[in-house]
Formats: C-alpha cells, structure tokens, sequence
C-alpha cells in the first residue's frame, strides 16, 4: 500500500461527507437477507457487519454512506462535549504489511453542533451508534444525555483511543470503567443499551478484567478493540512520521491481536455479546470473529480501502458461506471454534 492513498484518504476525512451528497440516498437498496439478523442485547440488527467509529468522518453524508452501502447499524465519529480540533497533520500515514496509522485527535464540533448531523441519519432509518469521550464520568454522562435526543439506538464509550490524553492508560482501569457505565447508564434512564469499547491492549487478563467490570456495571455489549498504540518514524526528518506522535495501528495488520481479545473475552465467560474489530476486510474475517466468540464486527479500516458497498459484499459472502455449511443462520458459529482445540 502506497503512502499516497493514505494522503488521499486523509485529505477526504474531515470534508467528503455532507448532507445533500449521494450517501443521503433512500435506503432501499439495502441488503435484505433474513438469514443475517443478529442481537445485541436489546438490539436487532439485520446483519452483523457494523461500520467503526470514526473512519467516515463527522457529518451524516458519511454514515449514510455506510447504511446504504449495508451495514447493518453505523457508530458515529466519537464526540466530546466541546470542540476539539485534533492533531496537526499527517494525521494518517500507511504501515507496510497491511496496517493503517493515525493520530487524527479525534476532531469533532463538540456535541451541541453534532446532534443535527445525528438526527438526519436516524430520521432516514438509519440504526445509529453514539460514540462519546469525556475525562470524567460526569462529561460522559453529560454527552450521553444529550445524545439521548437524537433516535440512537446504543452508545458506545471510547475509553480506548491510544493518541488522545489518558483514554487509552482509563479504559484499562476496571474503577474508572465501572464508573463512566454506571453514569451513562443512569444518564440514559436505562432505556439506550450501553457498549465499551476497549483498547488495543494484549494485557488480555486486564482486558477480561475491565470488561467484567462493565459487565457487572450495567453494559450491554463490549466492542473489542481499538487501534493499537504505535508509532513510525519519518527518517529523513528524523522524527516521528505522524503529527500527534503516537498513533493509533489499524488494518488487515491487527486482526490476529484483535480476534485473540475476542477469543479471550469469550473465553472468559462474559455473559454480554463481544463484537470483534479489527483488520477485517472480507466474508472470512467475519467468519473468523464469529468463531471466536463475536456476535456481530464492526468495520474501519476496511471501509477507507474498500468503499461503503463493503458491507453489501460481505453479507453476499457471509450468505454464500451459511448455504455451503448448510446451517439457518449465523448463530451456530458464534464461540464454536473454541470447541475444536486440542
Ligand atoms: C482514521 C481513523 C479514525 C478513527 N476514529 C475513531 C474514533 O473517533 N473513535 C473510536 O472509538 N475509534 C476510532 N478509530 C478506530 C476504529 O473505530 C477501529 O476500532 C480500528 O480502526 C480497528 O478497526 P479496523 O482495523 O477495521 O480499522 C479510528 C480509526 C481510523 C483508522
């Protein structure tokens, strides 16, 4: 992979999307296999591919993209409860062996101005994930409320980000988790199901231990992982390749550490659904995640390389690969590969 297409990709994030572009387009061509339904927790989803925080930008036209290109719900760009302008650029360099790093900072207008652009994804049927930040369980709480307004059906918490102040070193606190869940969800009235996203750590007995907490504090779902802490180094420069310096690694590079998080998570007898991210970019990825114990995927990194019609492809190929296993639907796979070793 060339840098160049990660320039191209950078120079479209913030800008490409807006409302009145063609992602705004009616929702009827949408993949309508039955076959593909999934839960999580309370809430239905027509297929199991969901399309990750942040890789589309800020604006509705993007996750309109994404719903009309099939996936089966779409999270938002995470969001704060004011402005935050990110890191200086690049914000995205390419990592040879199939990886994708950024450190965009995680640029957003602050809630007050993002529920419009919300609000227009829900209103056209769009199933929207909110994705929120915040230093204290209280501004958790407070984006959260807000939120509430907008017809999203879950929330979910970054408290993983590796290249925004203390997300990443928080989100492997089982305290600090416990508490921003128990605050979002009394925020909520208990009516919005909540999901915490967890860092890209291979601290897999801390990573079992956080997701317990926010198990046992009231989350609905966990979403397992974010990017992974890293960094490249610019040699004729001299320094590192990004501008917010750490960065955060994506791409078909993580999914193996991705899909272990997912195998230990389900391993651990965690009684809330796991959906597995990371690297994945075909029907067999999905396949893969399934196996180790995922409930559904979201997909980023996938979506930049490949377009929004990724999600329609996958479904074709998850369809084709329930007849070819002569099974009903994709239940039977979820966790069946830990049956199978020695
Ligand atoms: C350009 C870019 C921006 C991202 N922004 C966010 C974000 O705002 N919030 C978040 O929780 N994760 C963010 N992520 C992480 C993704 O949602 C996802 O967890 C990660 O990239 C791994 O999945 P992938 O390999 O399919 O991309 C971002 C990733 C990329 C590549």
């Amino acid at each position: 992979m060339s840098n160049n297409l990660f320039d191209i990709i950078d120079s479209m994030l913030p800008s490409t999307y807006s409302i009145g572009d063609e992602g705004m387009t009616p929702t009827s061509h949408r993949n309508s296999a039955t076959n593909l339904l999934t839960a999580i927790g309370p809430l239905r989803l027509e297929n199991p591919t969901i399309l990750a925080s942040g890789v589309l930008g800020v604006a509705a036209g993007g996750l309109m993209s994404a719903w009309n290109g099939g996936a089966g719900a779409v999270v938002t760009k995470t969001i704060g409860s004011t402005a935050q302008p990110g890191h200086p650029g690049p914000r995205i360099v390419g990592s040879r062996g199939g990886g994708l790093l950024n450190a965009m900072g995680l640029p957003n207008p602050g809630v007050r101005s993002y529920l419009p652009e919300i609000k227009a994804a829900t209103e056209k049927g769009a199933c929207v994930i909110g994705s929120i930040m915040g230093n204290k369980p209280a501004e958790y709480g407070k984006v959260a409320g807000q939120l509430a307004k907008t017809g999203i059906k879950a929330i979910e918490l970054n408290v993983s980000c590796p290249h925004v102040g203390s997300l990443y070193a928080q989100g492997l606190q089982p305290e600090h988790v416990s508490a921003v869940v128990k605050k979002v969800v009394k925020t909520s009235g208990g009516k919005i199901p909540v999901w915490v996203k967890l860092p890209g750590s291979t601290d897999y007995p801390r990573l079992v231990e956080v997701a317990k907490a926010a198990e046992a504090s009231g989350a609905a779902a966990v979403v397992a992982i974010n990017t992974l802490p890293a960094i490249a180094l610019d040699v004729e420069a001299q320094r590192p390749s990004l501008g917010g310096g750490i960065g955060g690694l994506s791409g078909p590079a993580i999914k193996p550490v991705a899909l272990r998080a997912v195998w230990e998570l389900y391993k651990s007898n965690l009684t809330i659904p796991i959906i597995g991210v990371g690297g994945i970019l075909d029907g067999n990825d999905v396949i893969e995640f399934l196996l180790a114990g995922a409930r559904a995927v979201q997909i980023g990194t996938g979506v930049l390389l490949q377009g929004p019609t990724i999600f329609k492809q996958i479904c074709r190929q998850l369809v084709q690969y329930i007849k070819s296993h002569e099974i009903n639907n994709l239940e039977p796979l979820i966790g069946c590969g830990h049956q199978k070793t020695a």
